[in-house]
């Protein structure tokens, strides 16, 4: 390969300049700026997506978030709410863990704890009907955000498969991710990222 100017010129990481670091952190802002551009073409995989579900997987996502800002939640929830299935594809047998990892570095410790955990709550409404204990949610009875993940799957996301509501398409949402992930409140890169 041959040497690109715009590209660092070390071939292993202690050999590293500064003027290489610069190179990099260029990319690294423009790369960050289409995060949210990222997240939204993922998240368009769960189209047409329906697992024996009566909407499929992004229709369920764009109801969880339109249920919730209806409902008067502020922007990082809302967005929790469209994200909070996106770990589906890649995730399926841990997919809150996903979309939770993703909302991490942007949301309270509170939003994220309810993306995290939501499928736990969620089976509230139906492990039983697969063998499993629908009260495995008890285990985190107690916990400062165990009301904020109950109310979450009970007011939108187990409410969010019916096939007459009208939910806001995915464009609506768009200004919202961009601004939710515009700037990392919590993350060991955020004050690089300034
Ligand atoms: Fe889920
Ligand atoms: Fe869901």
């Amino acid at each position: 390969m041959t040497e690109h100017q715009d590209r660092a010129r070390f071939t292993a990481m202690t050999e590293g300049t500064q003027q290489d670091w610069d190179i990099i952190g260029g990319h690294f802002r423009d790369f960050a700026r289409a995060l949210p551009a990222r997240v939204l073409t993922h998240l368009k995989l769960l189209e047409g997506d329906f697992g024996g579900f009566p909407v499929d997987r992004l229709e369920h996502s764009l109801q969880t978030a339109t249920r919730a800002h209806r409902d008067g939640r502020d922007e990082p929830y809302v967005v929790m709410a469209l994200l909070h299935d996106i770990g589906d594809t890649l995730g399926t047998y841990n997919h809150p863990e996903i979309g939770a990892a993703m909302l991490r570095p942007f949301v309270s410790e509170e939003v994220h704890w309810i993306a995290n955990t939501h499928g736990v709550f969620q089976g509230y409404y139906f492990f039983h009907y697969l063998g499993m204990d629908r009260d495995l949610r008890e285990n985190y009875r107690g916990h400062p955000h165990f009301e904020a993940c109950a109310e979450f799957c009970e007011k939108y996301d187990q409410a969010a498969f019916d096939l007459a509501y009208e939910s806001a398409p995915l464009s609506f949402f768009e200004p919202m991710v961009g601004r939710v992930m515009a700037r990392p409140i919590n993350s060991i890169y955020a004050k690089a990222a300034e």
